[in-house]
């Protein structure tokens, strides 16, 4: 017999994280996430690539989330998917798995944008911010300001014009030699350096949007004018001082929507929340400014299925459910 608890299984794959949750009434009952590391060998994610691992990975990992839910799969109510954005093929092995499961067991499928999903990261665990409020969504493929209305009432204020700061971070981190992805060694070396040491050029672009290209650029020819040898005595310093200017370009941005939006409430999503120097400096602006600010766990700001699982959940409320000839959307409209 089916339990009366809604119980809805969400499934990650729209990069290189293969990953499934369990939620019922509300509450994250189990989590599991399968990461990629064929990719650290090219220095980047490897669309084929990714999408293969997917196929492989996919099974396993709904199966251990189910397993660690303590649920069978017919105790389940519905089945979210992240729909986009993201790799089209590895988009495709969530989607088709998703329906498959749905129309094997005649329940609803729910479309999750994957955006969305980074932001609804907010309300996993207490304390949750209350609408409305601004969110700072900060990941490998995106950089936006988006004023949050509701659960499923948003709209992107500004964003980057071009790169992603969390690509900015991986290509920085790829031209010091490190490993891929990059942002969090940028974090670690930088803890014991010097944010001032030395001055990276700050892009101010017009409105609420970013360009994280000039940066890049910048960085790429300070690191040629130096030696290994160089670099590697510096290592701290060079981290903390790029890290700084990345840094102050989101926050600046940050601190002109809060002023326009007339909010007191702040949020921050996706992988690059994570980042220990931008939650320090968030903390110092929310203590002058007197925000309230809200910052997910670590495993719930990198790519996961739990936001997937809260944003359908709150899909499944309003009866948001998808038809079975739902496409992937690469570019998926926010
Ligand atoms: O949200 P996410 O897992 O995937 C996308 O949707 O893109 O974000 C991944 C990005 C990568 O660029 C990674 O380097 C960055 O988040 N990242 C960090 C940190 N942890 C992850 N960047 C800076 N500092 C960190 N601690
Ligand atoms: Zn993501």
């Amino acid at each position: 017999m089916i339990s009366t608890s809604l119980t809805i299984l969400a499934i990650e794959s729209s990069c290189d994280e293969t990953a499934a949750a369990v939620i019922q009434e509300g509450k994250i009952i189990s989590n599991v996430v399968s990461s990629q590391p064929i990719h650290h060998t090219y220095g980047g994610v490897v669309p084929e690539l990714a999408a293969r691992a997917h196929q492989a990975n996919i099974v396993p990992v709904v199966t251990e989330a189910l397993a660690a839910a303590a649920i069978n799969k017919t105790a389940l109510h519905a089945i979210g998917f992240t729909q986009g954005p993201g790799l089209l093929g590895a988009l495709l092995i969530g989607n088709c798995f998703a329906k498959a499961l749905a129309f094997s067991l005649d329940i609803p499928l729910i479309a999750v944008h994957h955006m969305r999903a980074h932001i609804l990261a907010n309300f996993i665990d207490p304390p949750v911010p209350s609408f409305p409020f601004v969110c700072l969504t900060v990941s490998g493929g995106h950089t936006q300001l988006v004023w949050v209305k509701d659960y499923l009432t948003m709209e992107v204020l500004g964003e980057t014009q071009d790169d992603a700061v969390g690509e900015a971070f991986d290509k920085i981190a790829k031209l010091m030699g490190m490993g891929y992805p990059g942002g969090h060694l940028i974090d670690h070396y930088a803890k014991k350096g010097n944010p001032h040491a030395f001055v990276f050029p700050i892009t101010h672009m017009p409105q609420l949007n970013f360009s994280f290209s000039g940066i890049k650029t910048a960085f790429a020819l300070f690191i040629q004018k130096k030696s290994a040898a160089f670099v590697e005595t510096h290592l701290a310093d060079i981290c903390a001082s790029i890290q700084a200017a990345l840094v102050r370009m989101l926050l600046d941005k940050l601190v002109e929507a809060v002023q326009q939006t007339n909010t007191g409430v702040v949020a921050l999503a996706g992988g690059v929340a994570a980042n220990s120097y931008l939650q320090q400096q968030l903390k110092i602006l929310a203590s002058q400014y007197n925000w309230e600010i809200f910052i997910p766990a670590t495993p719930y700001c990198t790519d996961n299925a739990a936001m997937v699982a809260i944003t359908a959940y709150h899909q499944y409320q309003i009866r948001s459910f998808a038809p079975l000839s739902t496409p992937s959307l690469p570019r998926m409209p926010f």
